[in-house]
């Protein structure tokens, strides 16, 4: 009779444990998933272009985000970023590439912050030649070297201290859609009255 209690009581950890965890997958994984995915689109949010749809796909492929975040909490520390995100941000962006370090800032507004090609062509191939000490990896495989530029080459100039010397820096395919991308980031008005984040 013992022994079968003993049963018992393993049988009700195993079930309260499984409970608990498909309770915290619903809460957590799927209610939120269902709620995102009902939400419309914020009017001025559109799908990415296939040229921008590429680079997100470099943009994972790289693991920008490792570092940088999309999105912008409801926290007074963050408005420096943007205004609070809210679910219609992400409406085209699934699955969405929230991230969870911030070691670089924020992203989900870089497009208005910072919209030239060329400042981010100069910033991927070499951080530190635009902001003094930054820990940002060099991105100088999505960039050719070549004696001089054909064509058609998106050449991107470097300053001379960071130049490869006697070469210019040519963009590939995959460094324009990427910043394509970047700068296809931006956060769309709210309309009023503003929806709570
Ligand atoms: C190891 C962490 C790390 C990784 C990986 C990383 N970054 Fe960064 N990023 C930073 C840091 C730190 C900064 C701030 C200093 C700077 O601007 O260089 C930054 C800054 C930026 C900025 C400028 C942001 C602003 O507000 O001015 C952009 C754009 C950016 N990163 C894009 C990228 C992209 C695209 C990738 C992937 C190809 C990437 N980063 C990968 C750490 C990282």
């Amino acid at each position: 009779m013992s022994e079968r209690k003993g049963m018992d009581h393993v049988g009700v950890l195993v079930f309260s444990a499984a409970g608990i965890y498909a309770a915290l997958a619903i809460f957590m994984g799927v209610i939120p998933g269902t709620v995102l995915s009902k939400s419309p689109a914020l009017a001025g949010v559109v799908p990415l272009t296939e040229a921008q749809a590429r680079g997100r796909a470099v943009y994972v492929g790289e693991g920008c985000s490792y570092c940088h975040t999309q999105f912008v909490r409801p926290l007074a520390q963050d408005h420096v970023w943007g205004r609070a995100s809210v679910a219609g941000d992400y409406t085209y962006s699934t699955p969405e590439l929230l991230g969870t370090e911030r070691t670089g800032p924020d992203l989900s507004n870089i497009g208005a912050r910072q919209p030239s090609e060329v400042w981010h062509s100069i910033h991927l191939y070499q951080p530190r030649s635009l902001v003094t000490g930054s820990i940002m990896p060099a991105y100088s495989w999505l960039f050719e070297l070549k004696d001089k530029a054909d064509p058609g080459d998106v050449v991107v100039n470097v300053p001379p201290a960071y130049a490869p010397p006697g070469k210019v820096v040519v963009a590939s395919r995959r460094e324009q859609d990427l910043v394509a991308y970047l700068i296809s980031l931006k956060q769309a008005p709210l309309p009023s009255p503003s929806p709570a984040p």
